[in-house]
């Protein structure tokens, strides 16, 4: 253990049965968040902690299911069977107590592919588009990309941490220009994760106001420090005939690359929608290797999910004990999910072009700059944790140098 970890005795130990202290060199293996540095960063050498991939080897189930495909020499067109269904209604039922059917489900190629052909299916150009600001990048894309009008309904920052404006929520939804919600559940980069009550009082507005829910919950799995997850449409029957729940085994399992996501919509015609969308553009021919990884991962890589969370719990409590020691002006806004930590530099006093800058020229440290979540995030840099702990620790150290030299 470094001098470093040794001072930090309120770190979780547990005996872990796979490594997540390995530094697994990732040059040479296309990885974008090596590979975009000099283009985003304009330095090639700063650690990388921005997109939300994690350090991690995926879990030996899902090696094993893509080598074993991967010995056969035949790449063609695939089909999806009865048992990658099956595997996401179990893992429905066994993660969240949610039962699904079958029926459901549909493949999509990502999160952020459903989420733009569901703004496709349900909107019109012109129409409002409501989402809750500082958010996930893409969630302001229905703008530019698709010509629809973003609509923000900031959230709150309070003592207690970030909460939901619900009277703006309801003055927006009741504009019959605005007819869909994007919804972050748990929220990135906010690291909430909606409680029941939150759920509902959203979920009862949008029914009032005919506003359709499109719930990304592609962070669900990565629940820390007891935390527990609701999907928004197992709430109530009258919420789940107007979401479509967008999920995906890649952030949980570290399969971003593999291009396999999924849709969970009960509405009959809420479904036919999307899957005219998916089926006009062929994006239900999907890969060879994704759904096998989702089948192995859902099936049988549950104890790896369960250490990877104690090892990022660890990693927060590492960077939570740091700052409080070492940088007390930095405030870190504890997440209830993800691995994405909010960082606050405000008590720093710099604009965010400069805060940027200086995490790059001075710390040597590839964040996420705050700024692209929307005007709300002013001041503040996402770090992705999902690293080794040597790693959290060095970039930490270098944060801490340089703060030295403001
Ligand atoms: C909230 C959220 N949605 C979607 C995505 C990306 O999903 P996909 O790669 O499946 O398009 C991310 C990735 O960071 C995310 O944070």
């Amino acid at each position: 253990m470094s001098s470093i970890l040794k001072n930090f005795k309120n770190i979780k130990k547990i005996d872990f049965m796979f490594n997540f202290d390995e530094n697994i060199q990732r040059e040479n293996t296309r990885a974008l968040k090596l590979e975009r540095r000099k283009m985003l960063f304009d330095r090639e050498d700063v650690l990388p902690l921005w997109v939300a991939d994690m350090d991690f080897a995926a879990p030996p189930a899902v090696q094993k299911a893509i080598k074993d495909r991967a010995n056969h020499p035949i790449y063609g067109y695939t089909v999806r069977p009865t048992d990658f269904f099956d595997s996401i209604k179990n893992w429905q039922s066994k993660r969240y107590n949610w039962q699904i059917e079958n029926s459901w489900i549909e493949f999509s190629p990502g999160v952020v592919p459903s989420l733009g052909l569901a703004i496709q299916a349900f909107t019109q150009p012109g129409e409002g588009v409501i989402i809750q600001p500082p958010v996930y990048p893409p969630f302001f894309a229905a703008e530019k990309d698709f010509n629809r009008k973003v609509v923000e309904n900031n959230l709150i920052e309070t003592p207690r941490g970030y909460e939901i404006d619900f009277d703006q929520f309801e003055e927006l939804a009741a504009d019959p220009n605005n007819k869909l919600f994007l919804l972050c559940h748990p929220h990135n980069p906010v690291g909430r994760v909606w409680r029941e009550d939150e759920l509902r009082k959203m979920g009862e507005i949008c029914v009032r106001h005919n506003v359709i829910i499109v719930s990304d919950e592609i962070h669900c799995d990565l629940l820390l420090f007891g935390n527990k997850h609701i999907p928004m449409a197992s709430i109530s029957k009258e919420i789940a005939e107007i979401t479509i729940t967008c999920m995906a085994p890649s952030k949980t399992f570290n399969l971003a690359g593999l291009s396999t996501a999924y849709i969970i919509v009960s509405n009959n015609e809420l479904l036919k929608a999307m899957r005219a969308q998916i089926f006009g553009l062929h994006l239900n021919m999907g890969n060879t290797f994704g759904p096998l990884a989702l089948e192995a991962a859902y099936n049988h890589s549950e104890d790896w999910l369960d250490e990877l969370i104690n090892y990022l719990e660890g990693n927060i409590q590492f960077v939570d004990e740091f700052l409080k020691t070492h940088l007390p002006d930095v405030k870190l806004i504890m997440p209830e999910a993800t691995y994405l930590l909010w960082l606050d530099f405000r008590a720093w006093g710099m604009r965010s072009i400069d805060l940027r800058q200086f995490m790059s020229k001075n710390a040597g440290l590839g964040l996420n700059d705050g700024r692209s979540f929307g005007k709300e995030g002013e001041g503040f840099m996402r770090l992705n944790v999902a690293s080794p702990r040597a790693t959290i620790e060095t970039a930490l150290h270098q944060l801490h140098e340089a703060s030295k030299q403001r």
